[in-house]
């Protein structure tokens, strides 16, 4: 069957397929409207056709039913040159293989330890702010999701440099890493990609020297996710390659720090806009930690704070995935030969008014668990699924608790007056723009 028989998006327009529309309304709306027009429709980017899956079950055939019959799609291999093969964008055996090399590091009780690193971090947060001091919490939000997995990856007193190096280099990278990906290879030396080539180069060359200094160190006292990189086995006996390792460290920070300041901004602005809802996280941090530090045993006793997260992260997600197919496939009744451009959106699924009734509106409470047995689990999934679903899900949503549990009973954060509501920018997340926010301390403290 071909494509042509996947009804197309409205709005095309001849030679140039979507563009228009898309250049028009936005990426955000156009995902959003397009479950409208059936659960697989077809855009065309120019003349390259794109099939979109909308609906839960479409959504789920692509990660899960065919994950093995697709590789990771034009978007990631375009971004290889920058993130290298890590785990986001290497395919097949080697996927298989450091996936299975690197699951560990995620276990429970590495997290654990993280959750150490990830409270020190957010005390020195809350320490740094003064009465009445204006913040912009989407940098400060993106410094500190930076620095605290820096400060995981690698151990303190190798990584210093490293962190410095990261907390500069990546957010240049990241602001420019989508357009860099779309550019054509001719352009790559080009002037206006100066800051980005030196920055990218510098954090290779960083990252390299501390990959060296740790292999030249005593690997087993680590238990930073370097250390463990390096001395993971796969059943052969064989461990990483230094390069491989570069690869997966740069992937971890391209994929767990935008994503997680970006949550957290989102956060800290909807709790400013629900003191009902922030009161009630208050009351449970209260209870459950009292005036002593957060600890790991404590996160599972904050299911407010939870479901705060679980409501963010649907109405803020990630906007947009690929996949290319290896082999042919059936979804949603429509045969789709190898070599199908196959696109997805967390971010408009979650929206979709037909599975979240006011879809537009914060509402915490569609996560108690009485709403959460009714909704079937292929409706929910903000960190993906299948072979490909995301590896940092437990340490995102650790980091953010820590974080949230950690700044709230000190500060409370409000809007500066009169400053623009926050709107969402079109990266791989549907990041805040920005977020000015006055902190004052909370009466108790
Ligand atoms: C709010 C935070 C986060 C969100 C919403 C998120 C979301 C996602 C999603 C949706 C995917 C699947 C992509 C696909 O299907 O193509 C993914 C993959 C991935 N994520 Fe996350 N992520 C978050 C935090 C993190 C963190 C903290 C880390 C690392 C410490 C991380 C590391 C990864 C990696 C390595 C992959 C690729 C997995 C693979 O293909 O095997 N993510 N993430």
């Amino acid at each position: 069957m071909s494509l042509t028989a996947i009804p197309r998006a409205k709005g095309a327009v001849l030679g140039l397929g979507h563009i228009p529309r898309l250049l028009l309304r936005g990426p955000l709306a156009v995902l959003r409207s397009l479950h409208a027009e059936g659960p697989v429709v077809r855009l065309s980017i120019g003349t390259m056709p794109i099939v979109v899956v909308t609906s839960p079950d479409t959504v789920n055939a692509v990660t899960v039913t065919y994950g093995k019959a697709s590789q990771k799609g034009r978007l990631f291999k375009q971004m290889r040159p920058v993130v290298g093969n890590g785990l986001a964008s290497s395919d097949g055996p080697q996927h298989i293989r450091n996936r299975r090399l690197i699951q560990p590091m995620f276990y429970k009780e590495r997290l654990a330890g993280y959750a150490e690193i990830m409270r020190k971090r957010a005390e020195k947060l809350a320490g740094s702010w003064s009465a009445g001091q204006q913040i912009d919490v989407d940098k400060v939000m993106g410094a500190h999701a930076i620095e605290t997995l820096a400060a995981t990856l690698f151990s303190a007193d190798i990584g210093r440099p490293a962190v410095e190096s990261v907390r500069e280099d990546l957010p240049i990278i990241l602001q420019s890493m989508l357009l860099r990906a779309l550019a054509p290879q001719f352009t790559v030396n080009w002037p206006i990609w100066k800051r980005f080539n030196r920055s990218a180069a510098r954090m290779r060359l960083v990252i390299d020297d501390v990959i060296a200094k740790t292999r030249a160190s005593d690997l087993d006292s680590g238990t930073d996710l370097l250390s463990l990189l390096l001395s993971a086995r796969d059943e052969s006996g064989a461990g990483l390659t230094d390069e491989e390792v570069r690869d997966e460290l740069t992937t971890m920070l391209f994929a767990g720090t935008e994503t997680v300041a970006s949550t957290l901004s989102w956060a800290l602005h909807h709790l400013a806009e629900h003191p009902d809802v922030e009161r009630e996280l208050l009351e449970e941090i209260d209870a459950v930690i009292g005036d002593r530090a957060v600890n790991f045993a404590d996160v599972p006793k904050l299911p407010s704070i939870t479901r705060v997260l679980d409501e963010v992260i649907r109405l803020h997600g990630v906007v947009t995935l690929m996949r290319t197919t290896t082999e042919p496939v059936t979804i949603g009744g429509y045969e789709l030969p190898a070599d199908t451009e196959l696109l997805f959106s967390l971010y408009a699924l979650h929206r979709n008014p037909e599975l979240y009734p006011d879809p537009d509106r914060f509402d915490p409470d569609r996560w108690l668990p009485e709403q959460v047995a009714q909704r079937p689990r292929v409706h929910v999934v903000p960190f993906g699924a299948g072979n490909r679903k995301c590896i940092g899900d437990k340490f995102a949503w650790l980091e953010a608790t820590i974080t949230l549990a950690t700044l709230l009973p000190r500060w409370e954060l409000r809007p500066v007056p009169g400053s623009k509501p926050p709107t969402e920018a079109t990266a791989a997340m549907a990041h805040p723009t920005r977020m000015p926010m006055i902190v004052q301390p909370r009466r108790k403290h």
